[in-house]
């Protein structure tokens, strides 16, 4: 394997040449790579760092940070270098040999060899493994190629009292309707294209990670929800607490959808849907997206790091304002212009009407086309025509 040395955040770490694995439209092709590196999550790497800043900002302590599908151990390293500086123990681990020789090397290249433990492992395995030598389990980061479903189990069974765990899924055809076998074998759940998928698959991601930290009688407090171009991410708060496990399992159920793939109305497990619901979808997760202090801490770290990358920041602030309005799905207003045969109006123009009607609405980092607002749908429509006709 030939080897380049690359930059982000502070760390430095040696990874395949990466022009060596480029598509045909000229972007990199990590799965190809003899070990993987992907340049394009290094937003995913970053809201790591900062969401376990936030969370020892908030009063929480982080000793120990554990990665068990680990590439080439960028994001252990960032994690030491950035946000647990002078102390913090890492545990990685990767089923690939290459990857260990090289994540040992990369730790050696940034001076953390009494700080990270790399091993070749099944990830489950290792997290068991773990679990059963008693260490400490304080956050851990689930990054797979494909679904973290299979992991899930095993990384909820191994935190200790408290942790901070993030999960990231690629498998974003199966997560937003587009593959309903897949979703359905995959994550028990009906899932259906709608107008605002990309937030449907967040949510059926999330209720998979509830489902299983409730069997496992753990509560899991949703800290934040991304989504990205090639992946979705949710961060939580687990704690053992079989109470908290109960409480949490009643935010799961089902959303209705209309013939247009809009929302309609949403229904907890065992209450009775409507009559003339056009699909329901589910079950997922019915609560909150984001934890408001949570989202602010993140961002002030943010806002003090000048190495990490610009778009983190950005998505930040597009959260920070969409977690301000309470309302399950988005509109996408390019699709109900083109229903309506419209021109699409000025997006702010738009958002202050609604405020103006005393409605809350913001853009969404789920969808550059959409709007969240807790107006209704023939609001929305009426407010479209009477801009698109100025
Ligand atoms: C998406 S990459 C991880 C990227 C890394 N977390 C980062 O931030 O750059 C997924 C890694 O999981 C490894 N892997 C796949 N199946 C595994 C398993 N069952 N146990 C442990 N590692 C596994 C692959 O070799 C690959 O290196």
């Amino acid at each position: 394997m030939r080897e380049e040395v690359a930059r982000e955040g502070l760390a430095r770490f040696y990874i395949p040449v990466s022009h060596e694995y480029m598509r045909s439209d000229g972007k990199i092709e990590p799965s190809w790579m003899p070990v993987f590196y992907n340049p394009y999550s290094q937003v995913n790497r970053d809201l790591t760092v900062l969401a376990l800043r936030a969370h020892m900002k908030l009063g929480g302590r982080i000793r120990t940070f554990v990665e068990p599908l680990a590439g080439s151990c960028v994001r252990s390293i960032r994690v030491l270098l950035e946000s647990l500086n002078d102390y913090g123990i890492a545990y990685a681990s990767d089923i690939s040999q290459a990857a260990v020789e090289l994540c040992k090397r990369n730790i050696e290249l940034n001076d953390l060899n009494t700080r990270i433990f790399v091993e070749k492992s099944d990830a489950r395995l290792f997290l068991l493994k773990l679990d059963s030598n008693g260490v400490p389990v304080d956050s851990i980061d689930i990054d797979p190629y494909g679904s973290p479903i299979y992991y899930l189990d095993a990384a909820i069974k191994s935190v200790g009292k408290e942790a901070i765990v993030s999960v990231t899924a690629t498998d974003l055809g199966a997560l937003t309707g587009r593959y309903k076998d897949v979703g359905l074998r995959r994550y028990s759940a009906y899932i259906y294209p709608s107008e605002f998928s990309k937030e449907i698959g967040a949510r059926v991601l999330m209720g998979a990670f509830v489902k299983v930290s409730s069997y496992l009688e753990r509560s899991a407090e949703p800290l934040m929800t991304f989504y990205h171009e090639h992946f979705l991410k949710a961060i939580f708060k687990i704690k053992r607490d079989r109470r908290g496990a109960s409480n949490v399992i009643n935010d799961l159920g089902f959303m209705c959808l209309d013939k247009d793939g809009n929302f309609k109305a949403a229904y907890r497990i065992g209450e009775p849907p409507e009559l003339g619901c056009f699909k329901m979808v589910g079950p997922l997760w019915l609560g909150e997206l984001w934890d408001e202090s949570f989202i602010d801490a993140m961002m002030s770290e943010g806002k003090q790091l000048s190495f990490l990358s610009g778009e983190a920041l950005k998505s930040l602030e597009v959260i920070y304002s969409e977690m301000k309005v309470k309302a399950l799905g988005y509109y996408d207003i390019h699709h109900i212009c083109s229903r309506l045969k419209l021109n699409v109006p000025s997006f702010s123009t738009l958002i202050k009407r609604l405020n103006e009607l005393g409605y809350k609405a913001s853009r969404t980092h789920f969808d550059r086309r959409g709007i969240r607002t807790n107006a209704p749908i023939e609001l929305l429509e009426k407010i479209i025509k009477s801009l698109s006709q100025n």
